[in-house]
């Protein structure tokens, strides 16, 4: 089992996964729902993070929060047989959505290395042994300060962390108007498509609002430590992706 603590601090979406299993019972119809609440237009966004990440140099990547296996199914669309290269670690702390990116991977390449791990806290895996850390969705559910600190411990020097996530359109007008959609629309899609269950969108929903914006995620990635941390807005600013590296070793403490 992971080691999980159930604390909410910098938890936009205030969720813990201990009290509440929201993402195992809905692992089944959650891809779905991805399209329907946003237009398919979550296909886009992570379409370009996996181009980045397979566009990037590593050896050895780690996407927490995986879900379903978005990103990795598109990492290994963009370049086929990348995985008998590489080493690439997808983990989430529900095994219904990890059974479904198994099962969802399974005809790319059966050489993934699928993990049940917690963001905030991955002791199985070795400090400074990943050198591309991505997170997708993930952190507005998290508390992120703690999962982009242990993102940094887990990541070599000069390796890069990617995150998507929630964001704030830049016209203000327009974001309260999407924030109202968003209020209305979501837990009664939610409830539908889920069966009665919305829970799980009524806790995204929360992490959508109580999200920082772009700027103020970059500087609470340079507090904790990256450099070099730049965001490209998508969608208007509906989500947007962040880059940042762990400082590289400064040449005199090399090998
Ligand atoms: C909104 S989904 C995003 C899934 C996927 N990354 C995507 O982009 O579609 C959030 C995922 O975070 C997982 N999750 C929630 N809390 C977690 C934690 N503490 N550690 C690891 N994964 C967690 C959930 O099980 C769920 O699969």
């Amino acid at each position: 089992m992971t080691e999980t603590t159930g604390d909410t601090g910098h938890n936009a979406a205030a969720f813990s996964p201990q009290h509440d299993d929201v993402f195992g019972r809905i692992a089944g119809r959650y891809d779905v729902l991805c399209d329907v609440f946003s237009f398919c237009l979550h296909r886009r966004w992570k379409r370009r993070v996996a181009h980045m990440i397979a566009d990037a140099r590593w050896e050895r990547m780690l996407d927490a929060a995986a879900g379903t296996g978005h990103i990795v199914r598109r990492i290994l669309t963009r370049s086929p047989g990348i995985a008998d290269a590489r080493q690439i670690i997808v983990s989430d702390i529900s095994l219904p959505m990890l059974a479904i990116a198994r099962c969802k991977t399974e005809h790319l390449t059966r050489k993934l290395d699928i993990r049940q791990l917690d963001a905030h806290n991955m002791p199985s895996i070795e400090s400074g042994s990943i050198d591309l850390y991505s997170i997708s969705l993930g952190l507005k559910i998290c508390d992120r300060t703690r999962v982009l600190t242990e993102a940094f411990r887990v990541l070599q020097p000069g390796g890069e962390i990617i995150t998507l996530e929630a964001s704030t359109i830049t016209l203000p007008w327009l974001h309260t108007l999407y924030l109202a959609y968003m209020d209305f629309c979501m837990p009664l899609i939610g409830r539908l498509a889920a069966k009665g269950d919305a829970s799980a969108y009524l806790y995204l929903l929360k992490g959508v609002h109580d999200f920082p914006c772009a700027d103020d995620l970059a500087q609470e990635m340079r507090e904790i430590g990256f450099e070099h941390v730049t965001f490209e807005r998508m969608s208007l600013g509906i989500v947007a992706i962040h880059r940042g590296r762990k400082p590289a070793r400064p040449a005199h403490a090399r090998d």
